[in-house]
């Protein structure tokens, strides 16, 4: 999906995947020490970034829509938190090195070729002992209009953290099908991709 559908996306006062975080990083961040720094990628509209800030980690949220967190922001502080944002393309951005704690993906669709290389840059940018956290809608969830990319390219298959990930130590790796509700667009019964994955 292109940068102008995500700005049309999010131009409104609305937030399309709802204020209240993912209910699978609700119990991931169980995985995470205290004041953990944290990047979430394609965060959107703030909603998973603000939940952790809350809970005291440092979270930088970047995404290519510079609306999308701009409502990021808003959300944040009307929580009483604060986030570091970066409006940015996955393709672009500098991940460093041995940096993070925490990798979280939440419904960060992209397409398969620069998926792989966000796997390197995370693996990278990892610390020793930090996770990569992730739940993604999977390739059988094209039969279902419950939400997410309408392209197979674009849905991640849990065989493929398995593999890209087999150096890390796995902490949980699941295909599941769950009812979800956030927001507007995510809606239903859905397959999705859960893994936590552990930088050995
Ligand atoms: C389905 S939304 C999910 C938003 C958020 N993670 C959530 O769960 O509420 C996908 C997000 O990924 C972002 N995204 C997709 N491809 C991207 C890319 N190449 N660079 C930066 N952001 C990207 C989009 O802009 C969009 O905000």
């Amino acid at each position: 999906m292109s940068l102008e559908f995500w700005n049309n996306r999010y131009d409104g006062e609305q937030y399309v995947y709802g204020e209240k975080p993912n209910d699978f990083l609700m119990e991931a961040v169980k995985q995470l020490p205290p004041s953990s720094s944290v990047l979430s990628i394609g965060e959107g509209e703030g909603r998973n970034a603000a939940f952790l800030a809350k809970r005291g980690h440092k979270v930088t949220a970047v995404d290519q829509s510079e609306v999308g967190l701009r409502k990021a922001q808003k959300l944040a502080l009307s929580q009483g938190c604060s986030i570091e944002t970066a409006v940015a393309d996955l393709e672009d951005y500098q991940f460093g090195e041995h940096q993070w704690d925490a990798v979280v993906s939440i419904f960060c669709h992209t397409p398969n070729i620069l998926r792989m290389s966000l796997y390197r840059s995370i693996k990278a940018g990892l610390k020793v002992g930090g996770i990569f956290i992730v739940e993604a809608y999977a390739p059988e969830q094209l039969a279902r209009g419950t939400g997410g990319p309408k392209e197979i390219d674009n849905l991640v298959p849990l065989e493929e953290l398995l593999t890209e990930f087999s150096d890390f130590e796995i902490v949980r790796a699941q295909a599941t099908t769950r009812l979800i509700a956030e927001g507007h667009f995510h809606q239903g019964l859905s397959d999705v991709t859960q893994f936590i994955g552990r930088r050995k």
